[in-house]
């Protein structure tokens, strides 16, 4: 059954670089983000890899585990682990699935047949500390993603959560963002009382409440 926005994110149990896990005691009272490999020893993953290992600090901040999941073995993944390190200047600091039997990709609908029967496509899932699915992207092998784009997704999913907000295009930390609509003026007047800018009755921001 298809995965949607709102969903508990299913358990599972798998091998990974760094030992055997079971996905929620390993996620324990955090958020995680999820994301998928087509496949080891690929250009596209090889750098996709270095840029997270990169930003892992970026995502510990923000109090976000990070696993990703190939559909190869353990054995190949410390290959790829070493070639990683050689051509991105950074090793791997954070697990990786061996999905070999395709499990947790077959759980996470991570395998599109009409793009390839055995491979998986480019998935992300952002899961939040009740073990909800809060974000989905979905790219094709050959497109990589933007992981500045995740951790600014997870800013703002962050942010809405905590607060009566919503976040406007292009939005990132410390803009201004958007009273939902549904708080009214009467509600908004108590949380804002210095006021807001309203350019259409539906249409009002506030300066980031984080600032
Ligand atoms: C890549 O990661 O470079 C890749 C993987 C599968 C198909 C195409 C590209």
């Amino acid at each position: 059954m298809a995965i949607r926005l709102g969903d508990k994110a299913p358990n599972f149990k798998a091998k990974t670089t760094t030992g055997d896990i079971d996905f929620y005691d390993w996620m324990g009272k955090d958020w995680a983000i999820l994301f998928s490999h087509p496949k080891d020893f690929t250009p596209v993953c090889t750098t996709e890899l270095g840029a997270v290992a990169k930003l892992k600090k970026e995502f510990d901040k923000r109090g976000i585990k990070v696993i990703g999941l190939s559909v190869d073995g353990v054995k190949d993944h410390e290959g790829w682990s070493a070639d990683i390190e050689e051509t991105q200047g950074v090793a791997l600091n954070f697990p990786l699935i061996a999905d070999t039997d395709r499990k947790v990709s077959d759980l996470y609908d991570m395998i599109h047949p009409n793009a390839n029967d055995t491979l998986t496509v480019r998935s992300v899932f952002v899961i939040d500390n009740n073990k909800k699915i809060r974000l989905m992207i979905t790219y094709p092998a050959s497109t990589g993603r933007n992981f500045d784009e995740i951790l600014r997704a997870i800013d703002s999913l962050k942010l809405t959560s905590d607060h009566q907000v919503a976040t406007p295009v292009n939005w990132k930390h410390g803009d201004d963002v958007i009273i939902v609509p549904a708080v009214t003026n009467e509600e908004a007047k108590q949380k804002y009382p210095q006021g807001w800018r309203e350019e259409k009755p539906y249409l009002r921001y506030v300066p980031d409440p984080t600032r």
